[in-house]
């Protein structure tokens, strides 16, 4: 794999998986363009500061990232510790309506790839609610549709990492014509300064999956994954979602089917 002179949009430069993939990003010879709402310097050619749940900072964004890129790197993310609308927004309304506004920016052949979650797994019985949010353009209606979907705070996080992988599977072909792919990787639990707040939320539940787990990711395993997917080595793969999780979504299928 070779970034040389490559021009990548990274989302949640800042911190964690994103910072890792602008590391090796860099390292493969890529321009990086860091995206977050914490500056950094910190292995990125340029910096653009956003604010991902805010509409009007996401619009200004759009304007001002340069044309012409061969990535876009949708990293960033809240967990649900943060509040349900907060976690909505960024983690799923935010990250389409940048990808969508910026699409056109692209060069053709360029790859999208979404950061969702091992929390996706069960997006099969979640549709009403993930055929319903597609249909919010204003995000100041992301409260009355939590509520109306029972969208809680711990719920909001599974609700937009399932609906993520929904939208990167539907978006497969969108852009086939540009030669633009769409995919995601789904990270299990990952050692970044958000873990806690997902065993905070999770409680009991993730106590019992990081028994059955022989360590926690950390960045350095999903960041060459996500590189994987922005390069052309995967040119075939499209609408996809990568677990990358130790072998844990593979060991809930086979739990729940009573393949153990
Ligand atoms: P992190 O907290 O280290 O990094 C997230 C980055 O997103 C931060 O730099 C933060 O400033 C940025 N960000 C958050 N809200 C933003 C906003 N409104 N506007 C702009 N930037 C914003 O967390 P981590 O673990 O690196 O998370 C990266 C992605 O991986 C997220 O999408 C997360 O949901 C996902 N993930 C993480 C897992 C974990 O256990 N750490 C597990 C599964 C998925």
């Amino acid at each position: 794999m070779s970034f040389l002179g490559k021009k990548i949009v990274v989302t949640g430069c800042s911190s964690g998986i994103g910072a890792k993939t602008c590391e090796l990003l860099k390292q493969q010879g890529a321009i990086v363009i860091g995206v977050d709402r914490n500056t950094t310097s910190l292995n990125v050619d340029e910096f653009f500061q956003a604010d991902l749940s805010d509409p009007r900072s996401i619009d200004a964004l759009i304007a001002a990232l340069p044309a012409g890129t061969d990535g876009l790197l949708n990293v960033a993310g809240l967990p649900p510790t943060s509040g349900a609308v907060s976690v909505v927004r960024v983690n799923l309304l935010g990250l389409k309506r940048l990808t969508l506004g910026y699409v056109d920016k692209l060069a053709d052949g360029a790859a999208i790839v979404n950061v969702a979650s091992l929390a996706a797994l069960g997006w099969q019985d979640a549709i009403p609610a993930i055929k319903a949010v597609d249909k919010i353009t204003n995000f100041e209606d992301t409260e009355t549709f939590c509520n109306k979907h029972n969208i809680d705070d711990a719920r909001s996080y599974f609700f937009t990492k399932e609906a993520l992988v929904v939208w990167t599977m539907q978006n497969r072909w969108t852009w086939r014509n540009r030669g633009i792919r769409m995919n995601c990787v789904s990270p299990g639990p990952v050692e970044t300064p958000i873990l806690k707040d997902f065993l905070e939320t999770l409680g009991e539940r993730a106590a019992e999956d990081m028994k059955v787990m022989d360590r926690a990711g950390t960045p350095e395993d999903i960041a060459p994954v996500i590189i994987f997917l922005a390069s052309g080595d995967s040119a075939w793969i499209r609408g996809t979602n990568i677990a990358c999780d130790g072998g844990m979504f593979n060991h809930v299928q086979c739990a729940m089917n009573d393949l153990l």
